[in-house]
């Protein structure tokens, strides 16, 4: 069966983490931190080319509770994966598993010059893992949340952004751009967030209280380490090479129509799609500040297209899901969210729609492909937080 309409698991996710702490630690700890997971309503690939996304954070998390040490050494247990890890922060040797997100943040941390303290902690999360809902930005966020909480030093939400996307750049050995790890670290409840990815400038955007944002996880998967994605990136940073400018970013519909001769067929079609989906992010910020949930649905069926054909990063489920998803009543428009080649789609649905918009979607997807999806109504929540207990 899908899940839907599932009650916020904020509160039961903290609860586990603190009550495992206890046993485990023998007394309260002394901090929880919070990082959330996020989707993108629109503007995939367009991050690492300095271009325009529009995300919100989900109230999905992780959650870490902790108590602070005087040395370099954390202490983690997982109730979900089973296993309690002793991580050596002064140890740079890398590492495999989850672990190593907590060991890239503090590399990070250290890099920058901040002295980092270790912790004994818990972790516990509800992102769905390897979905295309961040949960690894969320683990790193809500990792750099513990550090600065056992160093004592203060918590700037962009800066903190860039050291977990270093970490998993640097450390970890993902190329990713900066939307996860900044939409973690800053959104705001109620609204997604217009980010430039070239300034870090960020502005919210309200979302309409009447449009449900669905999220519809196609149970397919994919490894962003594959290489699939950095090939991506090294497609449009040639691209933006061919075309005589920096990144993607900085060409316009216009010159890209004039110089597209330039390139080669793969090159001006990955090249398309970040141009034009920058273009579509603007728009569809604009038309949610107008409350026209018509035109934001229109951009998110552009943008899957331009995904599908130009970027080619979809595939047959996350085609399949996002043709059922758009044709049902009460939805204005569904897209791919976050990097692609399997995970989630996003829909957006008229409110009082929603919960049949769920259930109907689940059962067409499973009829057509034999998998059983999951799909998540998701509200935007705040960035990652901390809090002394
Ligand atoms: C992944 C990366 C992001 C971004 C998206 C695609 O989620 O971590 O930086 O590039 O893919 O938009």
């Amino acid at each position: 069966m899908s899940e839907r309409a599932a009650p916020t698991r904020g509160g039961e996710m903290r609860e586990r983490a603190t009550r495992e702490f206890a046993t485990r630690f023998g007394a309260p700890p002394a901090f929880v931190a919070r990082a959330p997971g996020r989707v993108n309503l629109i503007g995939d690939h367009t991050d690492y080319n300095d271009g325009f996304v529009l995300p919100m954070a989900i109230d999905r998390a992780v959650w870490i509770a902790l108590r602070p040490r005087p040395d370099e050494h954390v202490s983690v247990h997982s109730p979900d994966f089973g296993e309690t890890l002793e991580l050596d922060l002064a140890d740079d040797t890398r590492g495999e598993g989850w672990g190593e997100y907590i060991r890239g943040i503090a590399w990070a941390l250290r890099q920058s010059g901040r002295t980092v303290r270790g912790w004994d902690g818990v972790v516990t999360s509800d992102v769905p893992i390897g979905a295309g809902l961040s949960s690894s930005a969320a683990l790193e966020v809500a990792a750099a949340r513990a550090f600065a909480a056992s160093g004592s030093f203060s918590w700037e939400p962009s800066e903190m952004a860039l050291l977990a996307q270093r970490a998993e750049n640097e450390w970890v050995g993902v190329s990713c751009g900066i939307m996860d790890q900044l939409i973690s670290a800053t959104g705001e409840a109620g609204h997604a967030t217009l980010i430039d990815c070239r300034s870090l400038a960020a502005r919210a955007v309200r979302l309409p209280t009447d449009m449900a944002v669905v999220v519809l996880d196609t149970a397919t998967r994919r490894g962003l380490t594959g290489t699939a994605y950095n090939e991506r990136r090294s497609q449009c940073d040639a691209a933006a090479t061919a075309l005589g400018v920096k990144k993607l970013r900085d060409v316009d519909l216009g010159t890209f129509e004039k110089r597209a001769e330039n390139l080669d067929s793969v090159m001006r079609r990955r090249a398309r799609h970040v141009i034009t989906e920058n273009a579509r992010v603007l728009a569809a910020a604009d038309a949610l500040v107008a409350c026209d949930v018509h035109a934001v649905g229109r951009l998110m069926n552009e943008s899957h297209a331009s995904l599908r054909d130009d970027f080619e990063v979809s595939r047959d489920e996350l085609d399949i899901m996002v043709e059922i998803a758009a044709a049902l009543p009460g939805c204005h428009g569904a897209r791919i969210t976050g990097a692609g080649f399997g995970g989630c789609a996003i829909a957006i649905v008229d409110g009082d729609a929603a919960g049949v918009f769920a259930a109907e979607v689940a059962r067409l997807y499973e009829r057509a492909t034999s998998l059983r999806p999951l799909i998540y109504l998701c509200a935007a929540d705040r960035g990652a937080s901390i809090e002394r207990l």
